[in-house]
């Protein structure tokens, strides 16, 4: 059999949320995209995964057109608590600093862009083995695969590599063209999806003896649930029991219930930093995880993603219709400064609100009552507390 040759604009490789909203927005500028994703439509939409978008990710979603869905059904928060040593303190985001997040869902997101997709005429191409890139350096670098055991070629004048932190576009990169840079957390979260009603108005970050916890929503009949754990436990060894009752502990605070019941999925992810520099080479450009991962503590992932989305497709369309290559000359310099914002207020998050043990108890105890100060430095001071806001709601593209 030969193989199949395609020739577009753009080749996306990854339709999750980065590779669809990428190639919906360049479709809607006219532009000509194929998507390559390796898994089928439902497993795309059905992971559990982002709950919060920040304020510039709403807008960028609401200009194009996806925000319909996200503002009837998605919660808008002006705040959030955060709760250590028995005291839980707001964050005020709209008083501070007039902006705020939604509570809507990575599945909610998916299910927009995949209508989106639909009423364009357009679908990616699921289930592909054997995703490869080929003649980067070139430009027609293309996108090579077999679906349903045919071979097909994309030839493409750029390829757009949005296929998350496992995918195959970062690794096809020379490594002696890219640096990495890691760091691993000595903990995971154990998340949960359970059937209740939310307990809380705004989202609980709490700091207990026993570890983080946290207290997040899709809806108000479903609520978002993450522990603290080690990251090579067995989420088999998480009865649903033994996960109420830690989260009754590390949540509990005097006037509080926190409502239980039927958890309908739960999983544990590792945590860890990780950029990838430069976010190009050649023709094929880097987007979201498959670039840059942070520890969810600052509710950041899927938001980072939207901010390098926010900087290539109108550096995309400029070199399409002008053929001014200013700005996706800049796109890796100009992403990786914000980048290293955002990855820095993760961590912030992450070493405040975390426990850390190690082989020295006293030490740890030691940096556990820095952190609660450091928390009561937070909450205490209105700059604290603005510089939290300013960050968690997101940095203004
Ligand atoms: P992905 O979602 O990983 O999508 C990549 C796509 O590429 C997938 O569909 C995959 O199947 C496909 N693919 C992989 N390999 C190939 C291949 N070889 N060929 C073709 N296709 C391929 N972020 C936030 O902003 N806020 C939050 O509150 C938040 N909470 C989170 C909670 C948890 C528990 C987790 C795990 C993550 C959370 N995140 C959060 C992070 C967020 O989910 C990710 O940043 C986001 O999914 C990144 O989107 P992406 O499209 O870049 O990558
Ligand atoms: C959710 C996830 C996060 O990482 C976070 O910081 C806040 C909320 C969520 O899944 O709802």
């Amino acid at each position: 059999m030969s193989t199949i040759e395609i020739t577009t604009q753009v080749a996306v490789v990854g339709g999750g949320p980065s590779g669809l909203t990428m190639a919906y927005l360049l479709r809607q500028a006219g532009i000509d995209v194929e998507v390559v994703e390796n898994r089928s439509r439902p497993y795309t939409v059905d992971r559990v995964r982002a709950g919060v978008l920040e304020q510039s990710a709403v807008e960028l979603l609401t200009k194009a057109g996806l925000g319909e869905r996200l503002h009837t059904e998605g919660q808008k928060h002006d705040g959030i608590y955060l709760q250590f040593d028995g005291e839980k303190h707001r964050v005020p985001f709209a008083d501070l600093i007039n902006r705020s997040v939604w509570v809507y869902g990575q599945q909610e997101v998916m299910k927009d862009l995949l209508v989106a997709h639909d009423k364009q005429g357009f679908s990616a191409h699921y289930e592909c083995d054997n995703v490869a890139l080929h003649n980067l350096l070139t430009d027609a670098p293309s996108v090579t695969y077999t679906q349903n055991g045919q071979d097909v070629r994309i030839t493409a004048r750029f390829i757009i590599g949005a296929d998350g932190f496992h995918g195959i576009s970062r690794p096809s990169i020379p490594e002696s063209e890219i640096t990495h840079h890691e760091r691993v957390y000595p903990f995971g979260w154990l998340g949960i999806l359970a059937d209740v009603e939310p307990s809380t108005d705004e989202l609980i970050y709490a700091i207990h003896d026993d570890g983080f916890a946290m207290h997040s929503m899709r809806s108000n009949t479903v609520s978002r649930l993450y522990l603290q754990v080690d990251p090579e436990d067995d989420i088999a060894n998480w009865s649903d029991e033994r996960i109420w009752e830690a989260l009754q502990t590390r949540l509990g605070h005097p006037g509080f219930t926190l409502k239980e019941g039927p958890i309908t999925e739960k999983s544990i992810t590792p945590m860890r930093s990780w950029v990838s520099s430069p976010m190009r080479y050649g023709n094929l450009f880097l987007v979201g995880d498959s670039a840059h991962i942070v520890p969810p503590t600052g509710a950041k992932g899927l938001n980072s993603a939207f901010g390098d989305i926010a900087v290539l497709t109108p550096s995309l369309l400029d070199f399409f219709t002008t053929g001014n290559e200013k700005g996706i000359d800049a796109y890796s310099k100009d992403s990786l400064d914000r980048i290293w914002r955002t990855q820095n207020f993760s961590m912030y998050m992450t070493n405040m609100l975390h426990r850390f043990y190690s082989d020295n108890p006293a030490q740890d105890d030691f940096d556990y009552r820095s952190q609660l100060g450091q928390l009561r430095t937070v909450v205490n001071s209105r700059h604290g507390m603005a510089f939290l806001a300013e960050n968690y709601t997101g940095i203004v593209w």
